[in-house]
């Protein structure tokens, strides 16, 4: 049989391989290597897609092999206290998604017996999966034909097909959606969202785009018209607003007061330093805010220093000081906790540096 030859006349007479064959077989060459690919563990791969919203893959990492060794699967996760989940999943931010995750897991366990649903339509129903994910997880757990489209596939595909609609409009989803839909090779949708997704994070990056080492540059819309570094557009949001609090470091006997968030707003579940949003000098207004916010009726002693932390939404300057109690509600959200046992509490990155920043505190105090 002849076997067929690409020559240079071939080549030149013959349409070049296809977006898909030529990123399918980049992808086989490039994929980057991580803990929860090539596993056939649909509940390993639903970890990973829900710790990688938002969160850069070099810092998923060691969350995954840390949560996989804690919750290895569904089963053991969905019979972990809310405490241990939250702890494991502090650092990470968004922490609804651990909760989330959390709570599906139990609704896995109790109603398929553990085992994840293999349709993108009946893993969306479960709490934390939205489109993205649930195309992610039908297309490379289960081989599903199902696009998977997130903020680096976004870029890609508005690039590839130089779309102009801002992608953060309802109407430039849905042109990227369909277009996505459309380009997919039928039975390879993992391994191609998974090639596109690289693509993004190493390749067609926001600012810089590597063009010379893309392997379908010459099929880039956006690159033809000389536009890949204005596309995707977006629409300008609102910018992030300040907010500015006042946060005690209440003391006794060799304990410190923690309270507990409030469940289903942010953070909730988690543990902090009693604290309440100030407007003007936060040394003046602390004991207000611990008032009004938990009862407590505190007296300011030594200012502690000042902690910032930039949420998705807001950004928060936290002005903390050394407090005396005089007044403290009985409470199942006011706990004592010893200086050792810190860790063992979730909470936010925030708070956590208002932790580290005590402890200093304390040491030093007991020192003088
Ligand atoms: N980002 C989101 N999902 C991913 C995956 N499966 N591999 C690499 N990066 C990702």
């Amino acid at each position: 049989m002849l076997r067929y030859e690409r020559t240079a006349f071939h080549r030149s007479i013959m349409p070049p391989a296809s977006l898909q064959t030529r990123l399918l077989n980049w992808y086989r060459k490039n994929k980057r290597i991580f803990p929860w690919r090539d596993r056939a563990d649909a509940y390993a791969v639903w970890v990973s897609e829900i710790m990688l919203q938002q969160t850069r893959t070099e810092t998923v990492v060691p969350y995954f092999e840390n949560w996989m060794r804690l919750f290895p699967s569904v089963a053991a996760l969905a019979r972990a206290s809310e405490g241990e989940v939250l702890r494991a999943w502090e650092g990470l931010g968004y922490y609804s998604r651990a909760r989330n995750l959390h709570k599906a897991a139990k609704i896995v366990l109790e109603r398929c017996g553990g085992t994840l649903p293999e349709d993108a339509t009946e893993l969306i129903k479960l709490p934390g999966i939205g489109r993205y994910t649930a195309g992610a997880i039908a297309s490379i757990a289960f081989g599903k034909d199902e696009p998977a489209l997130d903020g680096n596939l976004k870029r890609v595909y508005a690039r590839l097909f130089d779309l102009n609609e801002p992608v953060n409009t309802p109407g430039g989803e849905r042109v990227l959606w369909d277009v996505a839909r459309r380009n997919l090779p039928w039975g390879r949708a993992g391994d191609f969202n998974q090639a596109l997704m690289d693509l993004g994070a190493t390749i067609c990056l926001p600012k810089k785009p590597r063009c010379s080492l893309c392997p379908v540059a010459d099929l880039c819309a956006a690159r033809r018209n000389g536009v890949e570094t204005l596309r995707p557009v977006k629409k300008a949001g609102k910018p992030a607003p300040g907010f500015v609090h006042a946060a005690g470091v209440i003391v006794r006997r060799g304990r410190v007061l923690l309270a507990k968030r409030p469940l289903g707003g942010l953070l909730g579940g988690m543990w902090e330093f009693p604290n309440g949003r100030v407007e003007g000098d936060p040394a003046e207004e602390l004991a207000k805010a611990l008032w009004t916010g938990y009862g407590l009726k505190v007296r300011r002693r030594d200012a502690a220093g000042v902690v910032r932390h930039a949420y998705t939404h807001f950004t928060l300057t936290v002005h903390v000081f050394l407090c005396d109690l005089s007044v403290k509600p009985r409470s199942d959200h006011l706990k004592w906790v010893r200086w050792a046992d810190l860790d063992v509490y979730p909470m936010g990155k925030a708070d956590r540096m208002v932790a580290r920043m005590a402890e200093t505190m304390v040491v030093s105090l007991n020192a003088r």
